[in-house]
Order: C-alpha cells, then structure tokens, then sequence
C-alpha cells in the first residue's frame, strides 16, 4: 500500500555504501517524506570495525560522485573537504548493526533484499541455509538482489528469477513459508549422533524460541530459548497449552493455534510486545506452521523470532546522533569558554595597563603643580630683581625678559620672547654686544662686563652697566646666554 512500510536490509553491508545507494533509490522512488515515514534499511555484518566507517556515512568525494548521478550527489550528499557526508535527517532510516549470517536470526518482513559478495564465502550448504534464512525474511512478493558469482539461489527453488543478468530474485506471492531459517539437520560432517538426537539437539539449542502444541492441546516441545523468554519450566512441557500464560499473553495464541489446526495453512503474528522480567520491552514475530504428517496435521509449532533488537538499535542511532550533536555542542562550548577566558585575560591586562597611566597621569599632575611652583617662585625672584634680566637660548632667541627689562626698554615680555635678540629694536646698542654674546655661548663661555650708552623708553639718554654671562646647566657646555643690564649709577 501508499502507506505500508518499506524495509531493505544490506546484508553483509561492509562500510555502508549499499545501504546508502538503497536509502538515494527509494528516497528517490517514494520523496523526501514518505521515505521518513515509511522506508528503514538495515545494514548488517558481522564486522564491527566496517560498521563503524558505515555509521559515519563518508565517504571519498571522488567514490561518491563515481556511484551516483550528480543530481543525488547535490541532493544527498554534503561536502565537507575531501568527503561527502550522507544527509544527517535522512540518515535517521538507515540503521547500522551488528549481524551474523550464520548464526543470527534474519530480519523479518522485508521488501527488498540485497546480498552481493558476501554469499561466495560460505561453502554451498551454508550458502543454502543462507538463502533458506533470507526466503524466510523477505515479505510475499520481496525482491533479492545477489551479486555475480552467486549461482547457487536457482537451483534451491526458492526464489524466482526476475532478471537473470542482473541476478535480481522474487520470493513468490502466495509461496508456502521457506524453510525455518535454522537447519533441522546439521551438515553431514558433524554426523556423529545418531539422527534422532540430533533433530532434538538443534531444536534445544536454536538460538529461536520454538514450542510446539500437539493435535490434543497439550504444549508437546518447548526449546531452551523459549523457556528463558517465557519464563516456561521444564514441568509444564506436556501440560495442556490452554492452562499456561503463554496461551493467552503476550498476545491470544489459542484461537490462532486452532486456525492452523482447521485451515493448515502458516499464519503469522507480527509486533508482539513482550514485558521483559527487567522491564525492558521486547517485539517477537510468531510464526505458526502446521506439521503435517501422514497427510494430517499433528503439531503446530510456534517459532518466535526477537524483531524488537532492531528498534533498540534503531533507539541507539538517534542516541548517537544525539550524543555527537551533544559532542559538537560540548565542543562549541570549550571554544565559547576559551574565548571568554581570552577576553577575560586581555580585560584583566587593560585595567593593569588603565591602572600605571592613572598612576603616571597622578605623577604628571603632581610635577605640573611642581612646575607651577618653581615658575610662581622664579617670577618672583626675577621681579624683585633690581636690574634687567634677558636669557637667551644658544640661538639667541629670547627665553625670559623680566619685569625691568620691560620697565628699561617699553617692550613686554610677550613681545619679544621667542624673538631673537640681535633683532630686536631697542635703545640698547645691542651690535656692541653681539660679540660678547656669542663668546658667552661658545664651550669657553667667558664672563664680559662692559658700560654702554643707551637711550630708556622715556627717550631719555642713560648709562648701563651690561653682564654677559654662559647659562649653564650642571656645569655642562653652556645651553645659551643671561645678559644683566643695570642703570649706571644705581643699586644692583
Ligand atoms: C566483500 S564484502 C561485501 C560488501 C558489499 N556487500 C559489496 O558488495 O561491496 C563481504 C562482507 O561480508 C561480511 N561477512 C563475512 N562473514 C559474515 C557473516 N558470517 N555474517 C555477516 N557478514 C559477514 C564481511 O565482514 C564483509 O564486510
């Protein structure tokens, strides 16, 4: 139907490529939706390291663009380098785990069945129970898909060939149920107990629950697995079936039994849920066979097969993938943390660095006020001064010109600072002390004492007494010239 679920099994699926290709074909056969809702496809095999690379679904760029056409490449596929990822969302219906041809019991109700090189290593009769197992697994109207060199699958009648090139095969609709999926027999090689035993051996010990109810009711047979599943003691073989548990739960067996026994015919019951003693929960597929014996059927017998690890592992998968998804989050998280701590570190570094230019800007203010205080001081000294005070730098340039120079000459300090001397216009003969001046300045930087006739800013026609003297500093190379100028006549 529309609806029906659709499951493939990659048996012997290696590194998961089949199980990919199935997942691109019937996403592409059914859409993006209904192959959420309805399509799983299992992959097994019995190499736990292959299913490992399988669940990982990446692959080599270069394989995937050789396999696919590159509209699935772009659709199904993310790059990521040199690989291709498998779509995450889509991911969900493929289902890796672990399974051995041998030994496992099949996965039921399948659709679509693909096993290629993988047959070819088992010797003919294991290949046939192989294939005995698969008949059992696929749904009425299932498709095999073998590879090249298994041949062996026409010659057990169990399947019909649809395309033979291709080696694709049917289980028929309406074909009566395969052969259980264990031997009844064991191979000839282990021929050692004599045949009777060796038919109960290996309903004893088949990894299947099995129990079988004879024409009168009474629970004939019961295997060891079936007794452990259902809790069965040894005394309640030979019991009436009606008076055990197992009659009427998990699921109503008696109504059933009776069918086969009226219409032998196989009938089966799929999804039973059974409450383990541990709590957990297990899904078991009955299937019901009549035996029939002298054309009369004497038994049914019940084979349970345990459909339910399927759903565990399939509760495992989203656990992995929540678990990577929780892994990347835990990732993002220790860079989001290790970022913080950078910022935290450079925070800390920018307070200690805010800290030392409060400490030096505190230091400059204090040697500013300092600074305010000596000049305070300086003018003072310089004011009270009786004569004029003129300092000059090594370029002559005026640096300081005090409160009686200004008195003298009728300039004012503002004016002529910065100018340079020899420049300047004043009544004093200031050629007459180039001379000087410059002998000041020079590394011997001599003391000259000299009268030179003047005329004061009032115009009026005066003597001075003029000093040149080396400005010194910690008694280096004289850094410029103080020229002391003295009305002649009055007090210094
Ligand atoms: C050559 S690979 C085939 C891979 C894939 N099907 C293909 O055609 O490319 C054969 C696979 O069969 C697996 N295998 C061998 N014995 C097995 C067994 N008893 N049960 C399940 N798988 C088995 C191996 O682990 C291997 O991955």
């Amino acid at each position: 139907g529309q609806d029906a679920p659709l499951r493939a099994w990659s048996a012997g699926c290696a590194s998961g490529e089949e199980a990919y290709s199935l997942a691109v074909v019937l996403c592409d056969a059914v859409g993006e939706d209904a192959f959420r809702q309805r399509v799983k496809v299992y992959g097994t095999d019995a190499d736990e390291e292959a299913l490992a690379t399988a669940r990982l679904g990446r692959y080599r760029a270069s394989a995937v663009k050789g396999a696919l056409n590159s509209e699935q490449v772009e659709r199904y596929f993310e790059a990521d380098g040199d690989d291709m990822v498998f779509r995450k969302d889509l991911r969900r219906a493929v289902i890796f785990g672990r399974h051995d041809l041998v030994q496992d019991p099949p996965i039921s109700r399948v659709d679509i069945l693909v096993c290629r090189n993988t047959l070819m290593y088992f010797n003919a009769d294991t290949q046939r129970r192989i294939l005995s197992s698969f008949h059992f697994a696929l749904s009425e109207g299932g498709y095999l898909f073998l590879g090249k060199s298994e041949a062996l699958v026409s010659r057990t009648g169990l399947f019909t060939p649809v395309d033979h090139k291709r080696h694709i095969f049917m289980k028929e609709r309406g074909a009566r149920l395969g052969r259980p999926p264990f031997p009844q027999t064991a191979p000839a090689a282990a021929r050692a107990v004599p045949p009777d035993d060796l038919g109960e051996m290996t309903f004893e010990n088949a990894p299947v629950a099995q129990i079988v109810v004879d024409r009168a009711g009474i629970l004939a047979l019961a295997n060891r697995h079936a007794r452990t599943l259902f809790g069965l003691g040894l005394n309640q073989v030979g019991r009436p079936f009606k008076d055990l548990e197992l009659s009427y739960r998990p699921v109503e067996l008696r109504s059933r039994i009776d069918q086969v026994f009226n219409e032998r015919r196989p009938t089966t019951v799929s999804d039973v849920q059974l409450t383990l003693a541990g709590g957990g929960v297990e899904y078991l597929d009955a299937y019901l066979l009549p035996i029939v014996t002298d054309s009369e059927t004497s038994a049914v017998a019940l084979t349970f097969l345990e459909v339910g690890r399927y759903i565990n592992e399939e509760l495992e998968t989203t656990n992995e993938e929540l678990q990577s998804t929780n892994e990347e989050l835990e990732t993002t998280n220790e860079e989001l943390h290790s970022t913080n701590e950078e910022l935290e570190t450079m925070n800390e570094e920018l307070q200690s660095t805010n800290e030392e230019l409060e400490a030096t800007n505190n230091e400059l203010r204090q040697r500013t006020l300092d600074l305010d205080d000596s000049n305070v001081y300086l003018e003072a000294i310089l004011g009270s001064m009786g004569s004029g005070v003129i300092v000059l730098n090594r370029q002559l340039t005026v640096r300081v010109w005090n409160r009686v120079s200004e008195d003298l000459w009728g300039l004012r300090s503002e004016e002529v600072e910065g100018q340079h001397f020899l420049n300047l216009d004043i009544g004093l003969p200031i050629d007459e002390l180039s001379q000087p001046i410059r002998a000041a300045v020079t590394a011997e930087g001599e003391i000259v004492d000299i009268r030179l006739p003047a005329v004061n800013r009032r115009g009026r026609a005066i003597d001075v007494d003029v000093r040149v003297a080396p400005l010194r500093r910690d008694g280096q190379a004289p850094d410029g010239a103080i020229v002391l100028v003295r009305q002649a006549g009055e007090p210094a």
